[in-house]
């Protein structure tokens, strides 16, 4: 199973993407985190911390320095551009080389290629992508099963969701997660570009935001916050392998307390984890 993550530029991919990774991996799911954004951060959001993030990203630059032996299978670049995170799972970093080797398989890879490369026997591969559409443009068939859209309450996250959806088209399954809503208007705003996709929603936290700050894993420091507990939710619904009928009522202005229900819009039949 491919799961890609892809939304304009700050909107909570990263976020999604560890938090996501680390619960599926307490699922018993064996998975494996891709960070594809040339700007690679998911290891802080999967919880290694920014100084052993910075050190695996080294180590796939040194391949710019010649400081790093090039991998030559799959399994090597998945050890030589990766280390475990909590919860066992693996982060990969395959961040873009601007001066691949002619014909290299580990420096000259795209991300979309490498997804496929590295699913394996029954591993969920998640890839965090770099912002914007680029590399769902490239998708090729096979190469992804499931989009996670992740899309903020703002104009501009509305507009490059609209242009991502017109490029994923009816080819594979595509979830909307709508990150940082605040209140139904929010929601409404978000619901309105996700063109009968399933919507899920994942609240405005401020701990998530501080967990960002402190370089810690929301789910090691916010793990009972409304945010973490909505992206829970969302490993279940995917865990599930089907999406659920819609049966929330509008949502109420944000306040503390209990994480809102992810609300789901119209099934679009099963995104199977296997
Ligand atoms: N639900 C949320 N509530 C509050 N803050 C959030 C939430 N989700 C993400 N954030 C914050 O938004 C900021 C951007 O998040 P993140 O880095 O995950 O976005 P991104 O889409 O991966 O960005 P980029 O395109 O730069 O890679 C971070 O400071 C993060 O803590
Ligand atoms: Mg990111």
């Amino acid at each position: 199973m491919k799961i890609v993550v892809a939304g304009k530029g700050g909107v909570g991919k990263t976020t999604i993407a560890g938090t996501l990774a680390r619960l599926l991996a307490r699922r018993g799911h064996s998975v494996l985190a891709l960070d594809a954004d040339s700007n690679p951060m998911l290891g802080i959001s999967l919880g290694i911390g920014p100084e052993e993030t910075d050190a695996l990203v080294a180590v796939r630059q040194g391949l710019e320095t010649g400081e790093t032996e090039h991998a030559r299978s799959t399994e090597g670049f998945v050890g030589r551009f990766g280390r475990d995170a909590p919860d066992a799972v693996r982060l990969v970093v395959a961040s873009r080389i601007e001066r691949p080797d002619p014909g290299c398989p580990c420096c000259g890879v795209s991300p979309e290629r490498l997804l496929g490369e590295l699913e394996g026997a029954g591993r969920i591969v998640i890839g965090d992508l770099e912002a914007g559409v680029g590399t769902l443009l490239r998708l090729r068939d096979g190469q992804a099963d499931l989009v996670l859209l992740v899309v903020q309450p703002s104009a501009k996250s509305i507009e490059v969701a609209r242009r991502a959806i017109e490029i994923v088209g009816s080819r594979l399954p595509l979830l909307v997660v709508a990150n940082r809503v605040r209140d139904g208007s929010d929601f409404d705003m978000v619901q309105a570009v996700a063109d009968g996709h399933e919507v899920v929603v994942v609240p405005e936290d401020s701990e998530i935001e501080r967990a960002d700050q402190d370089g810690q894993a929301p789910i090691d420091t916010a793990a009972r916050s409304p945010g973490v507990r909505a992206i829970e939710e969302l490993a279940a619904l995917l865990a599930r392998g089907y999406a659920l009928p819609s049966t929330a009522s509008p949502l109420a202005p944000m306040a503390p307390g209990p994480a809102p229900t992810p609300r789901v819009r119209q099934g679009l039949g099963p995104a199977r984890l296997h």
